[in-house]
């Protein structure tokens, strides 16, 4: 276990909480892509560890492949524009992409890709986030596959950093303020 205790405010979800959303989320994905072409986009780094364990819950075949997107800047100048670091192995053409996502903030990031990805030929785009925070919302995001709607909070692991720590813990858990303020 990382020891983690000075810097938790409190769990916010546990272990056992994701597994039980993450394989009803991929019972839902495998029943309404049935026949479809899916391929699984996911946005590096954060959505690495859902990635994976969503994929592993999906039983019909699925491509899968990675994008890494620049932030958009320091926070007091949000532009939404997003740039591209690493783009798409893969050819979407003829695709059904699900973008996944660990959280979806300020919308911006997705606004962007969702997008992008349609106007490269992708048959249909939808997305899939583990976590929702609509408080900070500055951009409009349609949410197909939502795990969890999450309070204002700064929070880490299961592939979420603050500052590149944290992303290995199993749970999702509260920064205390002191951490990050
Ligand atoms: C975080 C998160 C989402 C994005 C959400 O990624 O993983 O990708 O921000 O923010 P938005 O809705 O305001 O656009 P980050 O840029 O921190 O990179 P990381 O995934 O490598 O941690
Ligand atoms: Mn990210
Ligand atoms: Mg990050």
């Amino acid at each position: 276990e990382v020891i983690v205790e000075d810097i938790i405010k409190d769990i916010l979800l546990t272990e056992e909480e994701i597994e039980a959303k993450v394989k009803e989320l991929g019972k839902q994905i495998t029943e309404d892509y049935k026949g479809k072409n899916l391929m699984l986009v996911g946005i590096l780094k954060g959505a690495v560890i859902f990635m994976a364990d969503l994929a592993k819950s999906i039983k019909i075949p699925v491509l899968i492949d990675f994008m890494a997107v620049s932030s958009y800047g320091n926070s007091s100048t949000s532009t939404g524009i997003v740039r591209i670091i690493k783009d798409l192995d893969c050819s979407i053409e003829d695709k059904d992409i699900l973008i996944v996502e660990d959280i979806i903030d300020t919308g911006l990031t997705l606004s962007y890709l969702t997008d992008n990805l349609k106007k490269r030929g992708a048959k249909s785009v939808k997305i899939c986030t583990l976590l929702d925070k609509p408080d900070r919302r500055k951009a409009e995001v349609p949410v197909d596959y939502r795990g969890f709607i999450i309070p204002d909070e700064f929070v880490v692991g299961y592939g979420l950093d603050y500052a590149e720590q944290y992303r290995n813990l199993p749970y999702i858990a509260a920064l205390k303020e002191e951490v990050y303020s």
